[in-house]
């Protein structure tokens, strides 16, 4: 495939929900059920965002959440299925790893179930050790601690009788 017309871009106000949605259904068993509102918060919330455009056609994504110093994780990288193998997806993530706010980073994390060997080719290694994971957060926003309330330990019962 001639791909010189095919050009990236780093400019999150570039994306399009729509076909976003849409490449994630194609090809990204994990995602499927992603609204638009949904993906919307997570855009917001994410830098870099690399994209991949076939002229109007948006054909591949990727994100990153980072610290800018300490910790960096790419997230749902993705190449629409007639444009695999093209190299495409590796760009995508040398893009991320390459933009300001990932560059500097010490470590970078991401998760992947079937796309070891792609990451490796990138120089990803395998990492048992370090990560944990909580599989559905259910801390509420009113458990936040309020603007200058102080912190009251829970006693004890033998720490309350010599109180
Ligand atoms: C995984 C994915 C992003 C790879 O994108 P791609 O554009 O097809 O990959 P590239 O052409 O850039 O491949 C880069 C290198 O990885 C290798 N590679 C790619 N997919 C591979 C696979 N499944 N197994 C082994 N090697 C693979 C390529 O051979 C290439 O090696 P080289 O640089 O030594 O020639 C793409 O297949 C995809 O979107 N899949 C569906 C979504 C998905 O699973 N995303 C990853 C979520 S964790």
């Amino acid at each position: 495939m001639d791909c010189r017309h095919i050009k990236f871009s780093i400019d999150k106000a570039k994306v399009d929900l729509i076909q976003l949605q849409a490449l994630f259904n194609e090809v990204a068993f994990w995602a499927r059920e992603r609204t638009l509102e949904d993906l919307k918060i997570a855009l917001m919330n994410s830098d870099p965002i690399v994209t991949v455009w076939d002229t109007t056609r948006m054909i591949g994504f990727c994100r990153g959440t980072s610290d800018g110093i300490y910790r960096g994780t790419i997230w749902d990288v993705l190449v629409g299925t007639k444009y695999q193998g093209l190299g495409l997806g590796r760009k995508l993530v040398e893009t991320a790893l390459s933009h300001p706010s990932m560059c500097r980073v010490e470590r970078v994390y991401l998760m992947t179930t079937y796309q070891r060997k792609f990451y490796e080719r990138i120089g990803f290694q395998e990492n048992k050790s370090t990560t944990m994971v909580l599989q559905q957060n259910t801390y509420e926003i009113n458990s936040l601690p309020l603007s200058g309330e102080s912190f009251e330990p829970i006693l004890k019962e033998s720490e309350q009788v010599f109180r």
